[in-house]
């Protein structure tokens, strides 16, 4: 279990994120940082020609606003797969967005005001941590169990101490530990919630991406006081350049409603209406089976190679699903020395430090496994293995 301080703090991550995060994804780089899948995971041959057609096919819709909550083809499909995360909904409850980033912002924005302390897993997504720090929020982190996920009694703890506005927390394979939080626990999280009144933003972006045979279900299917905020995307899965997700706001809809028209407007009608269709078949879950078996592979395949090529006491972590990998190497090695000698032998990574407001995760980093696997790949962790047992006996 993690142990970050679980105090309010704001959060300065910008400047660090700025150098890493504006690096150009260059071909010839080894793509171990940032999670994007691998082009040829995704279905851009299918994509392109469902475009074509939809946008033969529907003359000026196509090239109209959409209604600031989204195209009716798409919230139906939406609401027809949340059926498989325990989540009953119907179009109505869902607004599209630009992406699982604008939902989550829009959910922060409808329920805090500026100075509010927000409880986030620790570590967590970079881009979470950003979004509070851009909304003059302050970030709690929260003690998390890199398999189950946050730890329920610290948090409740936290709950006593402090004055927390909004929980936003990746329950399904979190980003960066990959921790999948057992259903029973996520029951008990939002009864825990809904006694303190605090709204959950919980982002579901990985969910679909489980290696066992049931997909796990989403807080949201718990939810009888609409105080969680379902958000997701499909960047993850089928188009991370087509910036479609989406929220369930819960009885937070008014807000982000106003909201949404007032930030976006709206989200591109045929980019809306060509995920529509691509829902709509039995592709998805075709698609979807061989994804998982591809980055499931690359997952067991890259934990055996840090196995076999790392420091000894380097730890790393045993995901059900998502597609990273977070490696701890023996404290005295800095994985930003890691990052800036990596990425002079062509492989990029993430730093732990991206992933927290305070820099305990400074030997921690991550690994994006959302490619096949390959030699190329093994090369690159071998490599990385000898940059980092080199960092632990410099120290030494
Ligand atoms: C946990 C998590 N949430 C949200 C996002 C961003 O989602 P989108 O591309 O849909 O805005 C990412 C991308 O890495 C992520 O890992």
């Amino acid at each position: 279990v993690t142990s970050p301080a679980s105090i309010p703090t704001d959060v300065s991550l910008s400047e660090i994120a700025a150098r890493i995060l504006s690096l150009p994804s260059a071909r010839n780089i080894v793509p171990y940082g940032a999670v994007n899948p691998a082009p040829e995971l995704l279905p851009i041959k299918k994509l392109n020609r469902i475009l074509a057609s939809v946008s033969t096919r529907s003359n000026s819709v196509a090239n109209a606003y959409s209604p600031s909550s989204g195209m009716d083809e798409l919230r139906r499909q939406i609401a027809r797969r949340l059926f498989e995360s325990g989540v009953n909904a119907v179009s109505g409850d869902v607004i599209v967005t630009c992406g699982a980033t604008e939902a989550i912002n829009l959910c922060l924005r409808a329920v805090t005001s500026p100075g509010d302390a927000v409880a986030v897993e620790s570590p967590t997504y970079f881009g979470i941590l950003q979004t509070i720090e851009s909304l003059g929020l302050r970030a709690i982190e929260i003690p998390t169990h890199p398999r189950e996920g946050v730890c329920l009694d610290a948090l409740e703890k936290s709950l006593e101490q402090h004055q927390i506005k909004a929980c936003v927390f990746v329950l399904n394979f979190s980003n960066p530990l990959g921790s999948l939080m057992p259903d029973e626990k996520k029951q008990k999280l939002v009864t825990m919630l809904a006694k303190a009144e605090i709204p959950l933003i919980e982002d579901d972006i990985y969910g679909d991406l489980h290696f066992g045979a049931a997909r796990p279900k989403a807080a949201k299917a718990f939810d009888s006081e609409g105080l969680v905020m379902l958000c997701s995307s499909v960047s993850k899965t089928i188009a991370p350049g087509y910036r479609i997700g989406w929220t369930l706001p819960g009885k937070f809809k008014p807000q982000i409603e106003l909201l949404k028209r007032t930030t976006t407007l709206a989200t591109p009608t045929l980019l809306q209406l060509a995920i529509a269709e691509f829902l709509e078949s039995d592709r998805y879950s075709r698609h979807l089976s061989a994804m998982r078996r591809t980055v499931a592979e690359h997952i067991e395949r890259a934990s055996a190679a840090i196995a076999d090529y790392f420091p000894k006491n380097t730890k790393v972590t045993r995901p059900a699903g998502g597609c990273v990998l977070w490696v701890e190497l023996p404290k005295s090695a800095d994985a930003l020395a890691l990052y800036d000698k990596a990425l002079i032998k062509g492989i990029s990574i993430s730093p732990g430090l991206l992933f927290s407001s305070d820099e305990q995760y400074r030997h921690c980093f991550r690994l994006n496994c959302g490619h096949p696997w390959s030699n190329r790949m093994e090369e690159a962790l071998k490599t990385l293995g000898k940059i980092a047992a080199k960092l632990v006996s410099d120290f030494d």
